[in-house]
């Protein structure tokens, strides 16, 4: 059913999974200074223990496999490398990250390294964060560490985790960090966050030896009514989540729509900044989970639309439609908008309530529905000559869900709050048995 070398992997992020985030002279994080600000996280939680995985990485990779991955797509945690996010590095924290990529390599597991997943060095914040002009020179010095430290055994770079994310939850939103409800900062935000990718692939192709790309998140966006609001509600929304990163970056230039969602907040680009933007990634991680389901709504500021839940369909517990056509449509409509760029889907999975342990067995089978449906979405793609390389599930374990703390599961392996026993869900056993049927055809 798909290719012979595809991958096969599940992912996961260094905030979300490690704990122990100041150990062995790390510097805080971001998300460590907003999981400690009451009111911030769902329940008060905190990824201070999270899965422990930072102590247990040994027994984690041997899970992995037992699981069957081929691959595994984890991130690092700026912090534990460069405490102050810049200067000097941290022997310690670096020493983590070779252990566990060597313990990968030895168990012929494909490391797949994300430099930034969400957790910028708290120190950098206080001198302005992604809003500092001089953050993607930030960003690049300490993508030349790693790349220096380990692309010898680390085949797959991904720069930055959905920067989209960053920009509107961390500077617009408010509800990730750093917590800023700062519009006129937003459109600057996301132009620091493609010059610092743009940054590391100039640094990668000077010293890396193999491939770098970068994942977004993508939902194909669907007008909730044939009105015409409602559509281009729709379309004002499709910029704003799927086309804002991906047009400067294989188009080279912001799409329209933009200007007019930010008004007078929208500056001028220089061109040059544009075209330094402009370059095509060795790959695109497509992260997906749900469609939008748009509606019209002028209170909803700066975009005039807002996402409704759609009726009578089944829906995760994150309240996010479960729709896998809409799959093999982002797949199909990457290609058609930017070229056969090689594509990874980074992240797909669903978060559920998850039956007990009965006999030995959390049943999850809303989970191994959601991911067979979705590996058949991703084949129909494959089917029609998407160069599709790997799919990551998201994700190995239930972990810290951001702004909803532990409430929130995806895991294919149940951390056990108390003493952190892992345990496979039915979804894991469905999994190692669906890679090993793929492997042996
Ligand atoms: C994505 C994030 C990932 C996880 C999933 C559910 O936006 O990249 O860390 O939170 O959503």
């Amino acid at each position: 059913m798909f290719p012979a070398n595809f991958l096969w992997g599940a992912a996961t992020s260094a905030y979300q999974i490690e704990g122990d985030p100041l150990a062995a002279g790390a510097g805080a994080s971001i998300w460590h200074q907003f999981a400690h600000q009451p009111g911030r996280i769902a329940n008060g939680d905190t990824g201070d223990v999270a899965c422990g995985h930072y102590r247990r990485w040994a027994e984690d990779v041997a899970l992995m496999a037992e699981l069957g991955l081929t691959a595994y797509r984890f991130s690092v945690a700026w912090g534990r490398v460069m405490p102050n996010g810049s200067g000097a590095v941290n022997q310690a924290g670096l020493d983590f990250y070779r252990r566990l990529i060597d313990a990968l390599c030895e168990r012929g597991i494909t490391p797949m390294l994300t430099l930034y997943h969400w957790d910028l060095p708290q120190a950098l914040q206080e001198r302005g964060g992604w809003q500092h002009p001089d953050s993607p020179a930030w960003f690049a010095d300490y993508a030349e560490v790693l790349i220096r430290a380990v692309d010898d055994r680390v085949p797959l770079w991904i720069t930055l985790n959905e920067p989209w994310v960053v920009t509107v939850p961390g500077h617009l939103e408010g509800i990730h960090a750093p917590g800023l409800q700062n519009r006129a900062a937003t459109p600057r935000v996301a132009h620091h966050l493609l010059l610092a990718h743009a940054a590391a692939v100039t640094v990668y192709r000077a010293l890396g030896r193999h491939q770098i790309g970068l994942a977004v998140n993508l939902e194909p966006q669907f007008p909730v009514s044939a009105s015409a609001a409602d559509q281009a509600a729709a379309h004002r929304r499709d910029a704003f989540i799927n086309r804002w990163f991906l047009d400067p970056l294989l188009l080279g230039s912001y799409p329209p729509e933009l200007r007019e969602i930010f008004g007078a907040d929208w500056p001028d680009f220089p061109a040059n900044e544009l075209a330094r933007i402009h370059g095509i990634p060795d790959f695109i991680g497509v992260n997906y989970y749900s469609r939008g389901l748009v509606q019209a709504d002028t209170t909803e500021q700066p975009l005039g639309a807002r996402r409704v839940k759609p009726q009578d369909a089944p829906c995760t517990t994150m309240g996010w439609e479960v729709y896998p056509a809409g799959l093999t449509e982002t797949l199909l409509g990457l290609r058609e908008r930017y070229g056969n760029v090689p594509l990874y889907i980074t992240e797909n999975g669903a978060a559920f309530i998850d039956a007990d342990l009965q006999a030995g067995v959390i049943n999850d089978a809303a989970r191994v529905n959601y991911l067979e449906t979705h590996l058949r979405a991703a084949q129909m793609a494959l089917a029609q000559g998407v160069d599709l390389r790997g799919y990551f599930v998201w994700s190995l374990f239930d972990n810290f869900e951001w702004a909803e703390g532990y409430a929130q599961r995806f895991g294919l392996i149940q951390i056990d709050p108390l003493n952190g026993r892992r345990t496979f869900k039915r979804s894991a056993h469905w999994y190692r048995e669906f890679i090993q049927s793929e492997i042996n055809r």
